[in-house]
């Protein structure tokens, strides 16, 4: 038992848990989710997946997304990617519903699943029908030769390594590093994007693992003490509007999974329409307010919680001066284009809820009820 004891204290790699450690490798994962792929000094990107169902793609009539839990919440943020930039139709469906309603699928349809393990029983069940359909499947997985991959027609791998967190962290950054690779390499394809914003966009993408980098460098303390200060909450609303939306459900679920606090994500805007009511003194509201398009509308929204006394975390960006005066606490990011910036607001939500879990002294590497890999239905 000792043995076992220090043998996973080395694939530790001295962090306390696999999830620290997973959080902690994500600038080098995401590099390696790009490496040999975005392609900078000549201005393009290598998908050979892509280029397999190259036809497929630029006739599609929408794109399907499919998946569970984690990689749900990287299908919803490729949704606002690729609408943006491939002006096509994305839907985004929960896997478990889909397989059991009588979905309308035609062979003009392009699939997208989503899977770290690539053995999700409802994603898989789900594209085996829309398979027997006529839809072309394309598989975004992190676990090679897994049987999602081997059914996809096409796909692209994450490379984002083993993941055994039970919490998906590493997996999650990388499958949405391959979606914008994905999103900038059809909207060049179908010539929705212009030569000037796809370069723009690369570049952004190509500098993110150094951004989450600084994150981890520069936030750990900070975000410790913010986990520390709020550990015993009851409930914790997460809102985010646009790009920031599901980041903030993912910021939930993460919550919900490591601390077992009841945490729901909102767009900022719906809140209005219900759960304000349950704002009071003793609420944690945590905003996604990193700059983006809707910052002015997501600055009034945090008003509007503080004019109810609720206590507001805020992820905001590098030099913003308005957002740390109407805010409890704040936990910075660099400066990122919206497009690219969910890679990294999810990356202190991640830490914030690691450190919550730590402090309320549960085992964050399995929480209790939770599977690594739902084989069953
Ligand atoms: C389980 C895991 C989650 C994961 C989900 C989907 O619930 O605990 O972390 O997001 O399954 O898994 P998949 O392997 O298909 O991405």
């Amino acid at each position: 038992q000792k043995l076992d004891l220090e043998l996973a204290a080395i694939e530790k790699g001295g962090y306390d848990h696999f999830m620290l450690k997973e959080i902690f490798e994500q600038p080098t994962t995401i590099a390696d989710s790009l490496r040999g792929r975005l392609v900078l000094n000549e201005q393009k990107i290598i998908l050979s997946g892509v280029d397999a169902i190259q036809d497929k793609l630029a006739n599609a009539r929408r794109i399907i997304i499919v998946a569970c839990g984690t990689s749900w919440h990287a299908g919803l943020v490729a949704e606002y990617v690729i609408e943006e930039l491939c002006r096509v139709n994305v839907e985004v469906e929960y896997a478990s519903e889909f397989r059991y309603r009588n979905p309308v699928i035609s062979s003009d349809d392009v699939i997208i699943a989503i899977s770290q393990s690539g053995e999700t029983a409802d994603t898989l069940v789900a594209l085996e029908r829309a398979k027997e359909q006529g839809a072309t499947i394309f598989g975004i997985v992190n676990v090679v030769g897994s049987s999602i991959a081997r059914i996809s027609h096409a796909g692209c791998y994450t490379h984002a390594g083993p993941e055994i967190g039970v919490a998906s962290t590493k997996a999650y950054t990388a499958q949405l590093a391959v979606l914008m690779l994905f999103a900038l390499k059809l909207a060049k394809a179908k010539g929705t994007i212009s030569d000037e914003r796809f370069n723009e966009l690369c570049q952004e993408l190509n500098d993110i693992p150094e951004k989450v980098q600084w994150v981890l460098e520069n936030e750990v303390d900070n975000i410790k003490a913010i986990a520390y200060k709020y550990k015993d909450a009851r409930d914790v609303l997460y809102l985010g509007r646009g790009y920031n939306f599901p980041t903030a459900l993912e910021g939930a679920l993460k919550l919900k999974e490591i601390s077992y606090i009841h945490a729901e994500g909102y767009p900022a805007a719906e809140m209005k329409h219900g759960p304000i009511a349950l704002v009071d003194e003793e609420l944690p509201v945590v905003f996604i307010a990193s700059k983006d398009a809707y910052h002015e509308k997501i600055v009034s929204n945090i008003q509007e919680i503080k004019a109810r006394k609720g206590m507001v975390i805020s992820v905001m960006t590098q030099g913003d001066e308005v957002t740390p005066t109407i805010s409890n606490d704040v936990m910075v990011v660099p400066e990122a284009d919206e497009v690219i910036a969910p890679l990294l607001t999810v990356v202190p939500l991640q830490l914030l809820s690691y450190y919550i879990g730590v402090y309320r002294g549960l085992d964050v590497d399995k929480p209790r009820n939770l599977a690594k890999s739902v084989t069953v239905e």
